[in-house]
């Protein structure tokens, strides 16, 4: 598969992966989805000579700003939201599956779908001017790509739902500091932060490396939570507040919301 959106690049055994579409704040589109879809199945999966992948937004402002706000209306049209969120599941059970481990290089707003792939990442490694949050809310819905699960698997269920019921963003030492991120460093250092940890993780065994993921993961396995999310995800794309909320993004305006 050729990527439109994504950027592979291998150096020294690392495979540093790109999400390439900085005038949209590399907002996870359709497209873009399918090709680290593609990545983390049939691209890399059965490949051991490599340390791990570094996962990264291209340009200095974001990682990622979500799931695509501009095609994600035409899912109220389409009313498969619970679908989509289905979709996101496995895309990001993949890579929290993945047998090598992938580090998240959040070099800048890692917000909704954005923050959700760097959680289903196993590290997290953030530049000064990153930040983080779930703002859902603010266009009528909900976290769909795990965002209900993993937070309160990373900060625990207080500070969870207090981001995830304001929208609220934090920055990167907050994140830091609630166990959300491993490092915070300026954008040269964090970079080499997260070449240093593939170092070392790629010295120890592969097999225990595999393993250790794998039994990591199996603690948290439960499907409920990401099956009510999904539901949950559906009900709310099927609302006139999610038209409006999505409408008043892309229209520069504050959302009217009304209950509907
Ligand atoms: N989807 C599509 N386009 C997006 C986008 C997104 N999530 N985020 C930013 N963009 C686009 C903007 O529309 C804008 O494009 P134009 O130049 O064509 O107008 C461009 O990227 C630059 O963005 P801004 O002009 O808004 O930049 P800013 O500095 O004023 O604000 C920001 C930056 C705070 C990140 C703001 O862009 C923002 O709030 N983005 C949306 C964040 C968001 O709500 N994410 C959640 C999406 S829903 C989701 O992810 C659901 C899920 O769980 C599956």
């Amino acid at each position: 598969m050729t990527y439109e959106n994504l950027l592979v690049e291998v150096k020294d055994r690392i495979i540093f992966l790109t999400i390439n579409r900085p005038k949209a704040l590399n907002a996870l589109n359709v497209q873009t989805l399918t090709e680290i879809r593609h990545f983390f199945s049939a691209g890399y999966q059965d490949h051991d000579d490599f340390h791990g992948v570094i996962l990264t937004g291209a340009g200095d402002r974001a990682f990622v700003a979500g799931a695509d706000i501009k095609e994600f209306l035409a899912v109220a049209e389409d009313g498969n939201g619970e679908t989509m969120a289905q979709r996101g599941h496995e895309i990001f059970f993949l890579i929290e599956r993945f047998h090598r481990p992938v580090i998240a290089l959040v070099n800048g707003f890692a917000l909704g779908g954005g923050c959700e792939l760097a959680m289903a990442c196993h590290l997290r490694v953030a530049t000064e001017n990153a930040s983080f949050g779930q703002p859902e809310v603010n266009l009528g819905i909900i976290p769909g790509y795990g965002g209900t699960q993993r937070l309160n698997q990373y900060i625990g269920k207080g500070k969870a739902t207090e981001l995830i019921l304001t929208g609220d963003r934090i920055d990167a030492q907050e994140a830091h500091r609630l166990g959300l991120v491993n490092y915070v460093l300026p954008q040269e250092e964090a970079r080499e932060k997260a070449v240093e940890l593939l170092r070392v993780i790629g010295s120890k065994g592969p097999i225990a490396i595999q393993q250790s993921i794998r039994a990591i993961n199996a603690y948290y396995d439960g499907k409920e939570g990401y099956a009510a999310e999904a539901a949950a995800f559906g009900a709310v794309t099927k609302t006139e507040d999610f038209r409006e909320g999505a409408s008043a993004f892309v229209e520069k305006r504050i959302a009217n919301f009304r209950g509907k």
